[in-house]
């Protein structure tokens, strides 16, 4: 999928070859010829003499070093380096002024605030005497084949930061986070930890890239200078957020989608984060990101330490098509449960948008007669269920089944769906609690509050202080025992509410914030443990659409809800912007009725083209589809199981974008290179203009693909074209009105 470019070896070598010194030379030569490869092919290369590490992977290289005050200082990170003595050292800065202190200019790796230093710290400690100097020197390090530990200490006490790095020498990244451990005998209190500072060269001119939005609107790609001055994209909200997602991407001014420079990264936390760019005055930009110093505050005793998310990063050539190609490469070989052997998603029937809170057994199975008959293969009961869930005002917490819905439980109804060749699926909602509900009844205070002030209600629910071990026990539990006492193969694990007043009252006072972070460590093991126990369930992270999206939760679940909205065309740049940061595999996108929420109708095709762009769900209410409906849906689903492999774990090439024209255009190319797919739509034709050729991408110039359409919009006649023709002229569609969409498939013949 990402290609691999070794260096080339130098080509002046042919002056060496004439019979008489080819014995002489061969074995310098030979030296010669692999010292750079092997080199480079090292993921962690040490100059022990000058204290500089060079981690390398196939498209970037990143170095640090040791200054002789012992300041750990960032060297560089861009493009492949094979050598270490090409690094100038460390430096050791004069103050400019008693204004500018060295301190202010050089890049720390992870600089702690401490001296001089005023801008956006790493760590940020306070001792129990109120002393909060903390100025971090290289102590050690330890190195494996593609990790590395470098031990930093205060210049004085015993505080001391492990700072890990680990090397994806083939997906091209780079992760790091970092251990802070209280050594002293005293308490200290950490006011700021972050994971990572990441520097761009020295310069300006440079232009971030970041991802924002709201409930039924996430991920909008947005692109804006970076001038002197600080931008932070954060989460105050308890999880992940739909307002910005932890990904950015920072380039030169000039990058596009297939050229150009972009730096990258991804921080893997589903609580609250935040990830700062800041340009200092001396050409500094600088990215740092980790825990969210908002209401912040985690104490360590003696001997207790803390660790940070893991921020992951990577450097692209060229442009932000390939930056997102290494992120998705890194997500499908090494994020998500299963790795490479992970299956690709199934086709998934949704009740939610058919059924609202109305479920029952008989019309659930009818639903899955249908949905069968569509050639679906995961079928998923949405919210209404249990307890007393008729509406959102009631139930939420009550994980036990709704005997007027299903008398019998749900063994009819999973029987049923199997027998038609289905896998069954229920939604659950494990962190909230309806205040009339019997957990709540009976638990008031297992939801986060400030004893004596209002308890904030949104969507009629409270948030169950899942940092507190007796709650997370019992969502375990509760979930545990579904997944014993039913064969569920897959949980929408749905979250649908901010915080608010996020108190912990059984707690110390000095403790109380821990909340913050220990919620978020009590999900992820409740998560581990069921996943552990029920190794045949497969989950979906969805909190009211796209407001928990992280390549932490990645580790535990195989799908994203994208987002509330599924109106296919308000979902192309929805769908473009989570693109950016994850791959289609995980990018749930379903076909829902129209007209959708913002009253917008598109053709059902069209629904179906935008959906198939990720892993395929159908939402619509099935009971009112026409015969030519079923027919279309049940072509297009057969057509998604040929594609899927290509668009799930394929490489994407965004081709145009749906924030610029009136066409939209997506290919995917197969890991082997031997399929393709290009997706194309448009949205309004102005005075009967034609689509331009559409070129693609990621195809080898000297191969013959041929071209298949799936309706007959392909202007071109020939049946076979060569790479280089696709590439450099295009593909001409005939697509005319409003919302027509197309697919054309490319299989490799020659
Ligand atoms: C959230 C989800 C929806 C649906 C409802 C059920 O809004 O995002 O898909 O599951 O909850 O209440």
């Amino acid at each position: 999928m990402t290609t691999i470019k070794l260096p080339q070896p130098h080509c002046f070598l042919h002056t060496f070859v004439t019979i008489e010194n080819m014995r002489r030379v061969i074995p310098s030569l030979l030296l010669f010829l692999l010292a750079p490869i092997s080199a480079y092919s090292q993921a962690i290369q040490y100059a022990p003499e000058r204290k500089i590490w060079l981690l390398n992977t196939t498209h970037s290289s990143y170095a640090i070093g040791v200054n002789s005050e012992g300041q750990l200082q960032n060297l560089y990170w861009g493009g492949p380096l094979w050598r270490t003595d090409d690094i100038t050292n460390a430096a050791q800065y004069r103050d400019l002024s008693s204004f500018d202190p060295h301190q202010m200019l050089e890049n720390e790796e992870y600089p702690g605030w401490g001296g001089p230093r005023f801008y956006q710290p790493a760590l940020k400690i306070m001792r129990a005497n109120g002393d909060r100097d903390l100025v971090l020197h290289y102590r050690s390090h330890r190195m494996g084949q593609n990790d590395l530990e470098i031990v930093m200490k205060d210049i004085r006490d015993d505080i001391e930061v492990t700072l890990h790095y680990r090397v994806y020498p083939e997906e091209g990244m780079i992760r790091r986070y970092s251990t802070i451990q209280n050594k002293t005998k005293a308490p200290i209190t950490v006011e700021s930890a972050q994971s990572a500072t990441w520097y761009m060269p020295p310069g300006d001119g440079y232009r971030l890239s970041y991802l924002s939005g709201r409930w039924a609107a996430e991920t909008q790609l947005n692109r804006e200078p970076i001038h002197e001055g600080m931008k932070i994209i954060e989460s105050r909200l308890g999880h992940t957020g739909h307002n910005f997602n932890p990904w950015f991407a920072v380039d030169r001014g000039d990058a596009a989608e297939e050229h150009g420079s972009v730096w990258f990264g991804a921080l893997a936390w589903s609580g609250n984060w935040r990830i700062s760019v800041e340009q200092t005055p001396y050409q500094q930009v600088r990215v740092t990101g980790g825990l969210n110093t908002f209401d912040f505050s985690y104490s360590l005793k003696p001997g207790e330490s803390l660790d940070t998310p893991e921020f992951y990063a990577g450097y692209a050539a060229n442009g932000f098509g390939e930056a997102s190609r290494l992120l998705h490469h890194l997500e499908l070989m090494d994020i998500e449960p299963h790795g490479a052997k992970a299956r690709v998603r199934p086709v998934l029937y949704n009740s939610w948008e058919a059924t609202e809170f109305n479920v029952n057994e008989q019309g659930q199975k009818a639903l899955a007669e249908k949905a069968a008959k569509l050639g679906v293969e995961l079928f998923v009961m949405d919210d209404g269920w249990f307890g007393k869930r008729n509406t959102d005002r009631a139930g939420l917490g009550d994980w036990f089944v709704n005997k007027e819905k299903f008398p019998n439980g749900l063994n009819p109804l999973i029987e049923y769906v199997n027998k038609l060749g289905m896998d069954f699926g229920l939604w659950v909602e494990p962190e909230m609690v309806n205040p009339d509900s019997d957990l709540y009844r009976a638990h008031p205070d297992w939801v986060m509050n400030f004893p004596g002030r209002p308890r904030s209600e949104l969507r009629n629910q409270l948030v169950l202080n899942l940092a507190r071990s007796d709650v997370r026990d019992y969502i375990y539990s509760a979930l545990d025992k579904l997944a014993s006492d039913y064969k569920i193969k897959y949980f929408k694990w749905d979250m649908n509410r901010i915080f608010s007043e996020p108190g912990w009252p059984e707690e110390a006072p000095a403790e109380q914030r821990k909340l913050w972070v220990q919620y978020v460590r009590n999900l992820y093991d409740i998560i581990d443990r069921l996943r552990a126990k029920h190794p045949y369930l497969e989950i979906e992270s969805c909190s009211g659409g796209g407001g928990r999206i992280d390549l932490e939760i990645l580790k535990r679940v195989e799908e994203f809800w994208t987002s509330d909205n599924t109106e296919a065309f308000d979902r192309l740049r929805i769908q473009e912007g989570f693109s950016q940061a994850y791959a289609a595999k995980f990018m749930s996108a379903w076909v829902t009725d129209v007209p959708n929420m913002n009253g917008r109708s598109t053709p059902l095709k069209y629904r179906f083209l935008v959906a198939m762009q990720g892993a395929l769900g159908i939402g619509a209410n099935l009971n009112k589809w026409t015969d030519e409906d079923t027919k279309l849906a049940t072509d297009m689903v057969t057509l998604d199981k040929r594609i899927r492999n290509t668009v799930q774990e394929g490489s994407l090439y965004r081709l145009l974008s749906p924030r610029m024209g009136d066409v939209t255009a997506n290919e995917y190319v197969s890991q082997d290179g031997k399929e393709a797919v290009l997706f194309a739509f448009r949205h309004s034709q102005q005075y009967m203009t034609q689509v331009p050729p559409i070129g693609l991408q990621g195809l080898d110039p000297r191969g013959v693909y041929k071209l298949e359409s799936i309706d007959g919009k392909l202007v071109s006649q020939q049946s076979e074209m060569s790479g280089a023709y696709l590439m450099q002229y295009g593909l001409q569609l005939k697509l005319t009105g409003d919302y027509d969409s197309t697919a054309v498939l490319l299989h490799r013949v020659q």
